[in-house]
């Protein structure tokens, strides 16, 4: 069975998020996505048991999708799971950077790692949760780049 996981902050998850996942179910039989305990040095918006309910309830279409969570390094969470592909989405030239530092870092913390990169649908090429974020805090229309259930999450985190 060809298992991938799907690593990510996922504060929140977004269409463009669940785009990757039906994309990469159709390629792997099972899809683990696993939701990073830690953001970076920022506080993440919402708890990491927020995260992972929001993502198990929005994607509880697929049952090829399992979700998880995991604190410290993402080339460890891969081992515990027995997964060496993880799947990443790019969306434009800029993650290109980043990506590419982060895969071959990964890939000398582990020779057996390997990334692959979808692309999302052009629709979601700019959305990111830090910028639905700011739409729903300023008190925009966020609809088109959340599932209703994240929607109501975030108008109650930002009461807008
Ligand atoms: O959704 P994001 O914020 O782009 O996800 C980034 C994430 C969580 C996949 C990345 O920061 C990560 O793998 N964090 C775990 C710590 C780690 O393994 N760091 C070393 C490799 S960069």
């Amino acid at each position: 069975m060809r298992t991938a996981l799907y690593p990510g902050s996922f504060d929140p998850v977004t269409y463009g998020h669940m785009d990757i996942m039906e994309r990469a179910i159709k390629v792997f039989d099972r899809l683990i996505v696993t939701v990073a305990r830690d953001v970076g040095s920022k506080e993440p918006t919402f708890t990491v048991e927020e995260r992972v309910e929001m993502i198990e309830a929005c994607a509880k279409q697929w049952e090829e999708v399992t979700v998880g969570s995991f604190a410290g390094l993402l080339v460890d969470c891969a081992r515990a799971c027995g997964v060496h592909t993880v799947i990443r989405g790019l969306r434009a030239v800029t993650d290109f950077e980043y990506e590419f530092q982060m895969a071959l870092t990964n890939r000398s913390l582990d020779p057996d790692f390997e990334c692959i990169y979808l692309m999302p649908s052009k629709d979601y090429t700019y959305l990111s949760s830090t910028m639905v974020k700011e739409i729903a805090r300023l008190g925009g229309d966020i609809s088109p780049f959340v599932p209703p259930l994240v929607e109501g999450k975030l108008r109650e985190k930002f009461r807008s």
